[in-house]
């Protein structure tokens, strides 16, 4: 950008993650509205943290009430979501911290992009897997309820669509298995990659 000049910190991120005793992470959950991706995402930050990691979440209800609160779900609202979040990110990712964040991210093209943007050995998706049947019968916040009567337009898995990731780093079924299981498939793979070993 014209007249911005980069600026460096004195201070590394291996430098602050040695602070912390941690290699950040960004933990990408991704999937339907009411798929479950929340619901895991507080419970794995909850136990990461009582295991002695700093950690931060970020959650499409919260993002989008904030930092996104002029953004629509068309195509370009988006879009536009994902690259504000993947800049914080990068930041987040700076700083040292596992990094959780919890969004649809409905297209294969964005999380690519994400995955890009933090570079891959920075970067652990998770694919939500529940089918959009039960997703609906959730119905959690009455969404579904509300995008079939027309009340909400470009809504994912009803009028706007959901790509299935390609390669996902990790599946969970999450409508045929117990959170606790899940919970744990989840720590077994992102542990050992945010414990810096003796
Ligand atoms: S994303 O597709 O741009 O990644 P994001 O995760 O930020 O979506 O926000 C999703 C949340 O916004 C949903 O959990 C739901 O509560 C709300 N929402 C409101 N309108 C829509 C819509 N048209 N499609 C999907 N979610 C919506």
């Amino acid at each position: 950008m014209a007249n911005v000049f980069p600026f460096r910190s004195k201070v590394s991120r291996e430098q602050r993650e040695h602070i912390l005793n941690q290699k950040g992470l960004l933990i990408w959950f991704t999937g339907l509205s009411g798929s479950g991706k929340s619901t895991l995402a507080v419970q794995l930050e909850v136990m990461l943290h009582q295991q002695g990691f700093k950690t931060f979440l970020m959650d499409g209800d919260i993002i989008r009430s904030g930092v996104c609160s002029d953004l629509g779900f068309d195509v370009p609202g988006r879009v536009e979501n994902m690259r504000r979040i993947g800049e914080i990110a990068k930041l987040l990712l700076e700083s040292g911290l596992v990094t959780i964040a919890s969004f649809i991210s409905p297209f294969e093209k964005d999380r690519a992009q994400m995955k890009a943007k933090v570079g891959s050995e920075n970067y652990f998706e998770v694919f939500v897997d529940c089918p959009v049947e039960v997703c609906e019968i959730r119905d959690t916040k009455g969404l579904y309820k509300r995008a079939r009567k027309g009340e909400i337009k470009d809504f994912t898995g009803i009028s706007s669509r959901y790509e299935i990731p390609e390669s996902p780093d990790l599946i969970i079924p999450s409508s045929e298995m117990p959170i606790e299981e899940s919970i744990n498939l989840l720590l077994e793979k992102i542990v050992p990659r945010v414990r810096v070993p003796f």
